[in-house]
């Protein structure tokens, strides 16, 4: 049976393509709902985006939701310079004909927890977790009722990418990154570690390009894109793909491997704020609150992601 979840996100070219995988596999997921974030650009433009891609795909039964326009306490701080002015720049997407829903993000997080069995929705988060935070806030009971959160956000060995401590999600919002982290929800965390070995090589991204269809082509549009910030940055052959690996372990967690392990993350230095704070060697005894996702097959990545591009128009 294909499994619930909903998408909370801040499109991104790496986040786009993470919400294409999920559409091209209705038969793995039941896409209850879309909600934008405020992380990469602004609330309103992410929720643009995120119904362009839906457009992309062809799934246009797929509601999306705009949620929080800033983090809990903190000023928004964007990433254009990664993702463009757009958030999205690339390829040239039409601008769509689908609307967002009335309803505010984070109600319909809590409506629909609410609504469905305990334990049968997942939660997929590919931005700053202001959303997932507010839920919990305005509904505490919402907690005990979601499957797990499956997060891209944070690092250890890889430390950080927007200060040299923190991840971006984390440090956007790390009061919201608290409360997800502190709420008792069984989490998988893919972090930096595991996102920066999954490289969009040349070769990667003509085989992306070779798949032929409108969507495929607007993948390899994007990604070329973004990564020219990061193979300036880091001087690899390729750039990390962050997003797509919360979506991939679900439909083939055998792609990675983590270790149960605390993860706390730093809210009151201005240094190292955001700085996900990873027991890796069980020191302490902290509760065990997060599936760390160390590594993964990057081949095996690809292979996943080119197979299911393939499927969409
Ligand atoms: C995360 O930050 C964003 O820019 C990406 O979309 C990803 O979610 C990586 O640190
Ligand atoms: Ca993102």
């Amino acid at each position: 049976m294909a499994r619930k979840i909903i998408i909370d996100t801040d499109p991104g070219q790496d986040d786009a393509v993470a919400l294409l995988l999920a559409l091209a596999s209705p038969e793995d997921f039941d896409v209850l709902g879309i909600v934008a974030v405020a992380g990469n650009v602004s609330l309103a433009q992410n929720a643009h985006n995120a119904l362009k891609i839906v457009e992309l795909s062809g799934r246009t039964e797929i509601a999306v939701y705009a949620g929080c326009e800033r983090p809990l306490r903190r000023h928004l701080v964007t990433a254009e310079h990664v993702h463009g002015d757009t958030g999205l720049n690339g390829p040239g997407l039409p601008e769509p004909k689908l609307a967002l829903r009335p309803q505010h993000g984070v109600d319909f997080i809590i409506e629909t927890l609410l609504a469905h069995e305990p334990g049968t929705v997942t939660l997929c988060t590919l931005g700053p977790l202001t959303n997932i935070a507010m839920a919990l806030i305005k509904a505490p009971a919402i907690a005990s009722r979601v499957a797990q959160i499956v997060m891209m956000g944070g690092a250890y060995f890889e430390v950080g990418n927007i200060t040299p401590a923190a991840e971006f999600n984390i440090y956007v919002d790390p009061e919201a990154a608290d409360v997800v982290l502190r709420s008792g929800i069984p989490i998988v965390m893919a972090p930096l570690d595991l996102t920066h070995m999954i490289l969009t090589t040349y070769e990667r991204l003509e085989a992306i390009d070779a798949v032929g269809n409108r969507t495929s082509r607007a993948v390899a549009q994007m990604l070329a894109f973004s990564e020219r910030f990061d193979l300036m940055k880091y001087g690899t052959k390729g750039a990390p793909l962050h997003d797509p690996c919360v979506i991939a372990y679900l439909l083939q967690p055998d792609l990675f491997e983590g270790r149960h392990i605390n993860v706390t993350v730093e809210t009151a230095s201005e240094l190292t704020m955001g700085m996900t704070v990873a027991d890796y060697w069980g020191i302490t005894d902290r509760p065990k609150n997060v599936l760390f996702l160390r590594s993964g097959n990057a081949d095996g990545f690809y292979d996943l992601l080119v197979e299911r591009l393939a499927r969409l128009p």
